[in-house]
């Protein structure tokens, strides 16, 4: 089902994005060592995605930007209805839940960024118990992040016959099937 029947989704911008903060996250979560060098780095890393993905969310193609994926109820039950019926078109971007996910997850890196800079770089706040306590809950709740939304592509991908997985590695969605 290759060929010209697949629609072009996600820019490259957008994948490269997915794909750095992904492994940054995860590799942040569960690798490396709380606070060493390359953690911070790659904390930093994950910001600096969140950085150049906002400035892309006003100048980027089409599905890429925020104005596209405005969450609302209206397009809530119009996702919904779709969903039930197996009718999600072809050429959609994000649904509006997954829109909510997507502002959960830069606040909670601009916690971490914020909260392991201030502990690393000024003296004062060096082993600060709140920035700790901010730093680890922001930490735990981006991972349950993650997880639900992994869990929630997948079921959408399978309920609603879409594909939305193939369409964040190569760009583009075939029709289902
Ligand atoms: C994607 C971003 C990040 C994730 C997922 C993450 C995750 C974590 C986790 C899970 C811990 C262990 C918390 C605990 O159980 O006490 C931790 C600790 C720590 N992180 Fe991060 N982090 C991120 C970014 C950063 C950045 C950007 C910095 C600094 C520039 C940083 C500095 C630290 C420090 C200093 C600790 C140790 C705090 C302590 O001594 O208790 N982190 N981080
Ligand atoms: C720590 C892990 C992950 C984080 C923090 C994360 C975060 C995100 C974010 C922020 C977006 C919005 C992309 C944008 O508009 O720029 C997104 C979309 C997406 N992610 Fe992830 N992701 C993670 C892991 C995964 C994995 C493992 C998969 C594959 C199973 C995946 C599949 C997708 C898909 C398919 C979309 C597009 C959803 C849609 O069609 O609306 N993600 N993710």
């Amino acid at each position: 089902m290759n060929g010209p029947a697949s629609v072009e989704i996600w820019d490259p911008v957008v994948r490269g994005f997915h794909w750095t903060l992904a492994t940054a996250v995860l590799v942040d979560y569960w690798v490396t060592d709380p606070g060493s060098d390359l953690h911070n780095w790659i904390g930093y890393l994950a910001a600096a995605a969140v950085a150049v993905r906002i400035v892309w969310g006003f100048v980027g193609t089409r599905h890429a930007r925020f104005a596209s994926f405005a969450p609302s109820r209206a397009r809530l039950h119009e996702h919904l209805a779709a969903l039930q019926t197996r009718t999600v078109p072809l050429d959609s971007g994000h649904n509006p839940v997954g829109a909510l996910m997507i502002y959960a997850v830069f606040l909670l890196v601009a916690v971490l960024t914020v909260t392991g800079w201030l502990h690393e770089e000024i003296d004062a706040l060096f082993g600060n118990a709140f920035l700790q306590e901010t730093h680890e809950l922001a930490a735990h709740a981006l991972w349950l992040c993650a997880i639900v939304h992994v869990a929630s592509v997948l079921v959408v991908q399978y309920v609603g016959r879409i594909e939305l997985v193939r369409p964040m590695i190569t760009g583009r969605r075939r029709p289902w099937g």
